[in-house]
């Protein structure tokens, strides 16, 4: 699930083309049509399917459309690899313990909208990123993996941005691979 530039979603395939995730990306679900994250799945022959939550009368109905996609495709295993939307108890309850996300702070930090802004207001020297599973609670579900990047003094919200996904890239697989084995 993805709705932006699907970084961390190319990098999940790349993890199980390589042999490093024995698993395989059925799927791919965005909710902004035409954003980068489509555009990927198309290069990298996955299949994508857009649900915009725009036509969607709730949360729950985009969540319940989510269950039905999934489910219908025989998916057994979620990621919110960018998923810029709140998900309600339709959809975590239907794959429980089956659903991860990955935010960019070291949770309970900077939670919510832009945790890298959050971090460099805050004057934090150490940043990183979290792998968790997905409670009702926003990203407040059990840890997976986390991984800390320090904060240079010439850092701006690029820079920063940029060195965390790389280690986003990195550990997403490892939390699936860790999830998937309870
Ligand atoms: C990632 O950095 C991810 O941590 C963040 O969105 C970015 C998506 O990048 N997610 C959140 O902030 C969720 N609260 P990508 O589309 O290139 O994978």
């Amino acid at each position: 699930m993805a709705s932006g530039s699907g970084s961390n979603f190319e990098a999940l395939v790349h993890a199980c083309r390589d042999g490093r995730l024995l698993a395989e990306v059925a799927l791919l679900v965005v909710n902004n049509p035409g954003c980068s994250a489509q555009q990927r799945a198309k290069r990298l022959a996955v299949p994508c399917q857009v649900l915009n939550h725009r036509s969607m009368a709730s949360r729950e109905a985009l969540d319940q459309a989510l269950v039905t996609t999934f489910q219908s495709a025989g998916v057994d295993f979620l990621v919110m690899a960018g998923w810029m939307r709140v998900v309600t108890p339709t959809l975590i309850n239907a794959f429980p313990d089956r659903l991860i996300n990955i935010h960019p702070s070291l949770l309970p930090s900077f939670r919510g909208l832009d945790a890298v802004g959050q971090a460099l207001a805050a004057g934090v020297t150490l940043a990183g990123c979290t792998a968790h599973l997905v409670c009702e609670e926003v990203d407040a579900g059990r840890i997976l993996v986390q991984a800390a990047v320090p904060v240079l003094a010439t850092d701006d919200h690029a820079s920063l941005s940029a060195r965390i996904q790389r280690q986003e890239h990195r550990i997403l697989p490892l939390a699936v691979a860790l999830a998937c084995q309870g």
